[in-house]
C-alpha cells in the first residue's frame, strides 16, 4: 500500500492550523492525502474537547474508521481530546495507533515511526516549521502567533489542553508573514486563543506592534486575526486598527454573557460595562466596524435576570454575527465546583432566545447593505453553485455575485449587493 492520509478536523482554527502543520510534515515524508478514508493507509482524527458534545463525536467516529484496520490501515487520533485523554484514549479504543497532543506536533515522527505511542508534552522546543505548512487556500494565510492561554475561564479546558501561553518572536512571525504573501497569500490571519496577549518573547514587543508590522508587509491586502480577550484590547491596538488600511474592520470579540455577576464567576476579567465601553470606544474610532461574538447559556447560577442581560447586550451591540453554546461541564475546570448548571430544558430555551434575537439583527444588518457598493476580496465559485464567483468584504461578510471567472483570486472587486440571504449577501461585480 503506498502511503496516503485521511484527516477530519474538529473544532477551531488552531485545530485547522495543527492540520495544516500535520499534513504538511506527513507530504514532506511522502504521503499523499486523500478525500475518502478508506483510500488512507493512515487516518486521523483531529479532535476538540471545548464542549462534551465534540469529546463524544470522537469515539463514536473512531468506532466507525475502526473497520478500516482490517486492511492494516493506521488511526491516530490528535487535537484536544488527545492531549486531555492521552493514554484513556487507548484503554478505551485499543485499536488507536497513536495519540499526539497539539504541543507535540514538530514531533509528529515519534508517533509516526512507532517510537512513542502517546505524545502529549509541551516540550520546550515547540517546533514549528511554517515552511511544511499545507495551505488550503491560494488566498489566505493563518499564522500563529501565540499558543496556549494563561486566562484561566472557569468554564474552559483550553489551559489545559494547550498549555500556558507561548508566544512566537516577533522576527518569526515577520517571516512567515512575508513568505505567505510572496507565494500570494494576501490575507493574513493572525492566531491565538488569546492573540492579543502576545509579547515577544525576545524583543517584548505587544500586539499592536505586531499588528502593525504585519499590516505593511509589502504586498498584505488584508490582515484579521483572531480570538481577542476583551481584557487585552488596549488603546494602541485600537489605533493599529484604525490607522492601518489593511487591517479588517471586523473583530470577533467573546463576552460569554451580558452580566456582571456571571462574568465574575466566569473569570472573564471585564464587566458588562466595560465591555459596553470598549465596543463604544472602537466604534467611534473605526466607523462601520462590525463585530462578532460568543455566548454561553446556562452557566451555572445563571438566573433569568441575568440571561435578560445577555440578550439586552445583543441588542445594544448589535452583533453582525454570534456563536452561542449551552453551558457543558468539563473536566479539571473551576466551574464544577459552582453547582450545577441550570437545567437543560431551561438552557436550551434561552439558547433558541439568543438565536431567534441574533436572527432578527443579522437580517436587519444585511438589509443595510442592498443597494450598496462593496469591496471584495474574489476567493473563487461558490461550493454550492461553480457558476456564482464568492468573496468576503473587509467587514467580513461572504459575497456571492456574478462576475467574470476569470478573475484572478485575491483581486479586490466593486460588487453591488442587490439582496441579503440568510448569512450572505447576493450581487453584481
Ligand atoms: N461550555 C460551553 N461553551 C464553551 N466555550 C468554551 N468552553 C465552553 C464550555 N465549557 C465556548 C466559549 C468560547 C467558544 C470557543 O466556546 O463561548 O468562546
Amino acid at each position: 500500500m503506498d502511503n496516503t492520509f485521511y484527516i477530519e478536523t474538529w473544532g477551531c482554527q488552531m485545530n485547522d492550523l495543527d492540520t495544516q502543520r500535520i499534513s504538511g510534515q506527513l507530504k514532506l515524508r511522502g504521503y499523499r492525502r486523500v478525500e475518502n478514508p478508506s483510500d488512507a493507509s493512515l487516518l486521523m482524527l483531529n479532535t476538540c474537547s471545548i464542549r462534551e458534545k465534540s469529546e463524544h463525536k470522537v469515539f463514536t467516529r473512531l468506532g466507525q474508521l475502526r473497520t478500516e484496520k482490517a486492511r492494516g490501515a493506521r488511526i491516530g487520533v490528535s487535537g484536544c481530546v488527545a492531549q486531555q485523554e492521552g493514554e484513556a484514549i487507548i484503554k478505551r479504543a485499543p485499536y488507536v495507533d497513536f495519540v499526539i497532543g497539539p504541543g507535540s506536533i514538530g514531533y509528529l515522527d515519534e508517533a509516526l515511526e512507532g517510537r512513542q505511542r502517546v505524545v502529549i508534552g509541551f516540550p520546550e522546543d515547540r517546533r514549528y516549521d511554517f515552511l511544511s505548512l499545507d495551505r488550503p487556500s491560494a488566498t489566505r494565510a493563518q499564522i500563529t502567533v501565540v499558543e496556549g492561554c494563561n486566562k484561566n475561564c472557569t468554564f474552559c479546558i483550553v489551559p489545559t489542553t494547550r498549555g500556558r501561553e507561548v508566544s512566537r518572536t516577533f522576527a518569526s512571525v515577520l517571516e512567515e508573514a512575508a513568505h505567505a504573501v510572496s507565494s500570494g497569500r494576501v490575507e493574513l490571519e493572525l492566531l491565538g486563543q488569546t492573540v492579543n496577549a502576545y509579547r515577544c518573547p525576545a524583543g517584548g514587543q505587544d500586539f499592536a506592534d505586531l499588528l502593525g508590522a504585519v499590516a505593511v508587509i509589502p504586498g498584505v491586502r488584508r490582515v484579521r486575526f483572531m480570538t481577542s480577550h476583551p481584557a487585552e484590547m488596549s488603546a494602541r491596538l485600537i489605533d493599529v486598527m484604525r490607522e492601518q488600511p489593511t487591517v479588517s474592520r471586523y473583530l470577533h470579540l467573546p463576552v460569554q454573557s451580558g452580566s456582571s455577576a456571571v462574568l465574575r464567576r466566569m473569570k472573564r476579567l471585564y464587566t458588562r460595562e466595560r465591555y459596553l465601553e470598549i465596543i463604544a470606544s472602537i466604534r467611534s474610532s473605526i466607523p462601520g466596524m462590525q463585530f462578532s461574538t460568543d455566548v454561553i447559556v446556562g452557566f451555572p447560577g445563571e438566573t433569568d435576570a441575568d440571561f435578560q442581560q445577555t440578550l439586552s447586550l445583543m441588542a445594544t451591540v448589535r452583533f453582525g454575527s454570534l456563536f452561542a453554546f449551552k453551558y457543558s461541564p468539563r473536566p479539571g475546570t473551576a466551574a464544577l465546583r459552582l453547582g450545577a448548571p441550570v437545567s437543560d430544558a431551561v438552557a436550551s430555551d434561552r439558547l433558541a432566545q439568543v438565536f431567534a434575537l441574533q436572527e432578527s439583527v443579522q437580517q436587519e444588518i444585511l438589509q443595510g447593505y442592498t443597494g450598496k457598493t462593496v469591496e471584495v476580496m474574489h476567493e473563487g465559485f461558490s461550493k454550492h453553485d461553480p457558476s456564482i464567483l464568492t468573496g468576503r468584504t473587509d467587514d467580513n461578510w461572504t459575497v456571492n455575485y456574478s462576475g467574470d471567472p476569470s478573475t484572478p483570486p485575491g483581486t479586490m472587486l466593486p460588487v453591488r449587493i442587490a439582496e441579503a440571504r440568510h448569512y450572505t449577501l447576493r450581487g453584481e461585480a
